[in-house]
This record gives structure tokens, sequence and C-alpha cells, in this order.
């Protein structure tokens, strides 16, 4: 049974209990039971509290190693945000919601001192396990640092905020333990890409918002991030889109049913490392020349203080590739999505 919590609407205890549930096939009518209370809203039923949820996912050593997994195939994306964050990271960081490393790895490799927040130890444990440098963990909530105001240098977080649908107040709290001077270096997902695949197709099949729990997506816009930092002194200075092949919504607006085949058959392709090497680098060099709902995720770069001099160096982009049959194939699926958006003059800009 659900739990009952202190206002006394119903909350879904623990996502385990569903899985534990389902996985022993218990009758249909439990099952039924549960994903009514999935599907429930604040309108028509029980709440699902979305963050202890979320929170929950991370916790067992199998959905620790799932992750692992999952996180050691390379993708252009990974390479986008990693090289981003090694590059505008200095002195002492904050990596929120740092799971299993990527960035605290890459940062700490580059000789700053980094302090790793996560909520789940099982994450952590798995992440300090390969890394090459030592660096500091902490078992906490992102929502209430165990840290004094004004104590970092360089705060970062991925694939963290785009699980909450409070991310303003998990952004509030970041800014709190950043020096003035510093820098908060976030990923979001890019809300205007959303709103482009809704666009295309109002009756849009919501796979990629899906309202339910485990998969509840914010989406977020540069504007809305400023509306709740620049309030608290922080000031923005980059704004990265990237990321076109994970998933996509243009891409499943415009293709319909025919989305499944697009991405499995790109996800293929992007096993074959020129062909990353390919992306990679026209999401560094042509993707900002294109409408800013191309990609799919936004890393945002906000700066305590206003400073007109500071410099944010990018990420040299690696060398050009000569074309192959593959990413020949991977240029037309993108076309195939996206129509004209791309002028050929562009690509030009590759070689
Ligand atoms: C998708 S993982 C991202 C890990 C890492 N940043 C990366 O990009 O590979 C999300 C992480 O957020 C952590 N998390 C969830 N709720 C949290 C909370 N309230 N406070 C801190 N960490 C939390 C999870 O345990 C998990 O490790």
């Amino acid at each position: 049974m659900p739990a009952r919590s202190g206002n006394g609407r119903v909350a879904v205890q623990s996502w385990q209990k569903r899985k534990l549930f389902t996985s022993m096939g218990l009758l249909g009518k439990v099952r039924r039971r549960i994903n009514r209370l999935l599907n429930a809203s604040p309108q028509n039923g029980p709440v699902i509290n979305i963050r202890k949820r979320k929170e929950g996912l991370w916790q067992s050593s199998e959905s620790v190693d799932r992750y692992v997994a999952a996180t050691s195939q390379p993708t252009v994306a990974m390479s986008v945000e990693e090289d981003f964050a090694e590059a505008w990271a200095q002195g002492w960081t904050l990596d929120v919601g740092a799971g299993t490393g990527r960035f605290s790895r890459r940062v700490a490799a580059q000789g700053h001192p980094v302090v790793a927040v996560d909520i789940s130890a099982a994450m952590l444990e798995a992440g300090l396990k390969i890394a090459s440098r030592p660096y500091f963990c902490n078992v906490c909530s992102a929502y209430n640092l165990p840290a004094p105001d004004e104590c970092f240098d360089t705060v970062i977080s991925f694939w963290f905020l785009l699980h909450f649908g409070e991310w303003p107040n998990l952004l509030r709290e970041m800014a709190r333990v950043l020096k003035p001077g510093g820098r908060l270096v976030v990923e979001v997902m890019n809300r205007a890409h959303l709103d482009a695949g809704i666009a295309i197709r109002p009756d849009f099949p919501m796979a990629i918002n899906s309202p339910k729990p485990d998969s509840f997506t914010a989406w977020v816009s540069p504007d809305e991030a400023r509306a709740v930092l620049e309030p608290l002194g922080l000031f923005s200075k980059q704004v990265v889109q990237y990321d076109l092949f994970t998933e996509n919504a243009i891409a499943q607006a415009r293709l319909g049913a025919g989305y499944n085949s697009w991405i499995q058959e790109i996800q293929q392709l992007m096993k074959d490392p020129d062909c990353r090497q390919y992306w990679r680098r026209f999401e560094q060099l042509i993707l900002p020349k294109l409408p800013e709902s191309t990609g799919r995720r936004l890393i945002l770069c906000f700066e305590k203080g206003l400073n007109q001099s500071s410099q944010f160096s990018y990420p040299s982009p690696p060398p050009p590739v000569g074309e192959t049959p593959t990413i020949r194939r991977s240029l037309e699926l993108f076309r195939a999505a996206y129509g004209d958006i791309l002028p050929a003059t562009l690509l030009s800009e590759m070689a």
C-alpha cells in the first residue's frame, strides 16, 4: 500500500517496491493498481513524490553497475560536456549530483581540488574506484549542501537538474556556495528543442517528455535560468547547445513511427570512432550557427558578479576527418530529421 504523507496526500513509497511487484509477476490486479498510481495526477488522485523516486534510482549496486556500463560507451554528447566542464572548471570545484564522477575525475585529473556530492554512496564509491587522482566525496542532498556560503570557485552539475521540477531551488543552493567571481557550469535540457518538436506535431508522442515519475524531465530555457540566478548576482556568460543523437524531439516529431529505426541506426553509426569525431567537431563548430532549438541539451555557464574581462576559452575541437560512407549516411539521417536547416556551405567549415 502507498504510504500517506504528512499533508494527507498519498505518495508512492518506493520505486523498488514497484520493481519487486512487477518482477515477481504478481497478479495483474496489483500491477494495474500500481500503474494507476504511476499515472495519477494531483487532480485525479494520489501525488507521486518524484523527488524521492529520483533520489532512489541510483542507490542499489545493480543500478550503479547499469549506469557505469551505460556511461562507458563513448558518445558525442558526453565528449562535448566533459570537454567543456574540464575547460571551464577552475580552483576548488564542487560537482553536484556527481554520481560515478565522470566530471569529478576529469577535473581532479587537471589538478583542481574537487568535492563530489551525491545522495547515493554507491555511485560515489564506484567513481572513486576508477579515479586516477583522488577527490573528496560527501553523501548528502543537493537541496541542502553541507557547505558554508561562498566557498567554491566552480560549481558543476551535469545530468542532474533535469530530474527535478524544483530545479530553481537546486540552482539557488549551488549559487549560495559559489565564491564571488566563481563559475557555475550546469547542464539542462533545452526547452526550445522540445518546443520545436511540439510545434512540428502538436499531438507530439510524449515518450521524450513522459509524465511518468522515473522519466520525468525538466526542460529549461536560458532565460528561465537567468530569471532565477540574476537576482542572486550571477550573470550568464556562455550558452552551449549540444546533443543531437542521444534522443531527439525534432526527429521524433518529424519522423513519427519511423523515429525508432532512425535513432537506432544513428546510434549504430556512432559506434564508429571516425563518425563520433566528425559529429563532435560538428557540434562544436557548426551547431552554434544553427537555430538554438537544434540540440537537446544546453550547458549554461554563469559567473558570480559582473566581470567584463573574464575569459572562457573553448576546448579544442578534434581535428577534421575525411568523409566516409558512415559519415555520409549519418548526414543523410540528420537531414531526414532536420530538413534544409543545414546549408551545404556550412559543412565546408568542417574540412
Ligand atoms: C544521472 S546521474 C548523473 C551523474 C553524473 N553527474 C554524470 O553526469 O554522470 C544523477 C545523480 O544524481 C544523484 N542524486 C539524485 N538525487 C539527489 C539529491 N537530492 N542530492 C544529490 N544527488 C542526488 C543520483 O544519486 C545520481 O548519482
